[in-house]
């Protein structure tokens, strides 16, 4: 029998890989596996240049990433007010710009694509962190228990001002230019950032919203905020380049709602048919427990045609399993993209997986940044 030729052999061990390391597409953006990495904050940015990302260190903390077949970058404020913690990166001046160029040039180098996750906080800051600008959120209430940390140490988060349906119109327009500067930093797309009690989460659940007018009150109501965020960005970059990353039941930042699959069942079906890229989901609590009531995941995968990124406390198998049974179109890893930077490779092998060290996740300098090792050869 003659020898098969190399490139079907390529094609039969394809074949026999799990679904998840297949290419496939999301939206307009081909990805060469399903593995995201999810966005991560590392507070490495340069903040005397004005939270200004892009240095070497940071080039290559993405670059050593660039196995997963679509990295969401960290939260990337739309504007100062939106920052809430130490040395986050924006992506509202022309220096950001610049920064952000630096990065996804070296990730596209690399064979890999990337999304800006663009991000406000709302509530979740001070003003030691924003250049002295109050907090903002739909309703003036405060979350309880939350801190901010800056550079005078720990302090309780101040009770925030409550947004003029003015003020709501300029915020809108600062995640649209934030979108329009992504794409210009050379970002193949925008994950709007909707989860984990953020400034969108804040309209969207009733714990936070208190509105009587149009942006508070019913499903509905709440739901608009998050939908013109949306429709702006995706009028700006195209639906097939936009996405959105929510958290139905997530205590995180002290938010919660007393019905999470009445609201977020409308911004589902809202979000079906404005076509979408992707809706990343975080199952459950936050880096917690999966299992909590409130939301039907399996109703959400069927109900929304675009792709559906799983996230929170995945495994190899549970990966794996997630995207061969259709359950999800691709999975996202958090801490174990921070420990391990191929970790793609890693998955595909069933190699062992360096441990995330918390100590360092928002240190400066690259001590658990960019040090972790990758697999001998
Ligand atoms: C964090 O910095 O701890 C953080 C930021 C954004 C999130 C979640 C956690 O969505």
């Amino acid at each position: 029998m003659n020898a098969p030729l190399p490139h079907a052999i390529a094609r039969t061990l394809n074949a026999d890989l799990p679904k998840l390391f297949q290419p496939g597409r999301v939206g307009d953006i081909e990805i060469a596996n399903r593995v995201v990495m999810a966005p991560l904050t590392r507070s490495r940015a340069d903040e005397a240049a004005g939270d200004v990302p892009g240095s070497e260190m940071n080039v290559e903390y993405y670059r050593q990433r660039a196995g997963a077949g679509l990295i969401i970058s960290e939260g990337t404020q739309v504007a100062p007010a939106g920052k809430g913690y130490m040395a986050t990166p924006g992506i509202y001046s022309d220096a950001q710009v610049e920064g952000w160029k630096r990065i996804t040039d070296a990730v596209h180098a690399a064979g890999s694509k990337i999304v800006a996750q663009i991000w406000h906080v709302g509530r979740i800051t001070h003003p030691a962190l924003t250049g002295g600008l109050p907090p903002v959120a739909p309703s003036a209430v405060a979350p309880k228990g939350v801190v901010a940390y800056t550079h005078e140490g720990k302090v309780e988060v101040p009770v925030p001002h409550a947004l003029t349906v003015a003020e709501i119109a300029d915020v809108v327009d600062q995640y649209r230019r934030g979108a329009a500067n992504a794409i210009r930093a050379g970002f193949d797309g925008v994950e709007i950032h909707g989860a984990n009690g953020y400034l969108i989460d804040q309209f969207l659940r009733d714990g936070a919203n208190q509105r009587t007018d149009a942006y508070g009150g019913s499903p509905e109501n709440r739901a608009r905020f998050a939908l013109e965020v949306v429709d702006a960005v995706a009028a700006e970059i195209g639906a097939g380049r936009t996405g959105i990353r929510l958290s139905p039941v997530t205590p995180f930042n002290d938010l919660a709602d007393s019905d999470p699959q009445a609201v977020f069942g409308h911004l589902v079906r809202e979000l079906d048919l404005r076509g979408i890229a992707f809706i990343h989901w975080i199952e459950g609590a936050t880096g917690g427990p999966r299992d909590v009531p409130g939301f039907d995941f399996a109703w959400a995968r069927r109900a929304f045609r675009g792709s559906y990124i799983a996230n929170n406390g995945y495994d190899r198998a549970m990966a794996i399993d997630a995207v061969a049974s259709g359950r999800a179109d691709a999975v996202a890893f958090g801490r174990l993209f921070i420990a391990n930077p191929d970790l793609v490779q890693r998955l595909q092998r069933g190699a062992p997986l360096n441990a995330p060290n918390p100590q360092t996740f928002y240190t400066p300098g690259p001590a658990g940044y960019t040090d972790y090792p990758a697999l001998a050869a």
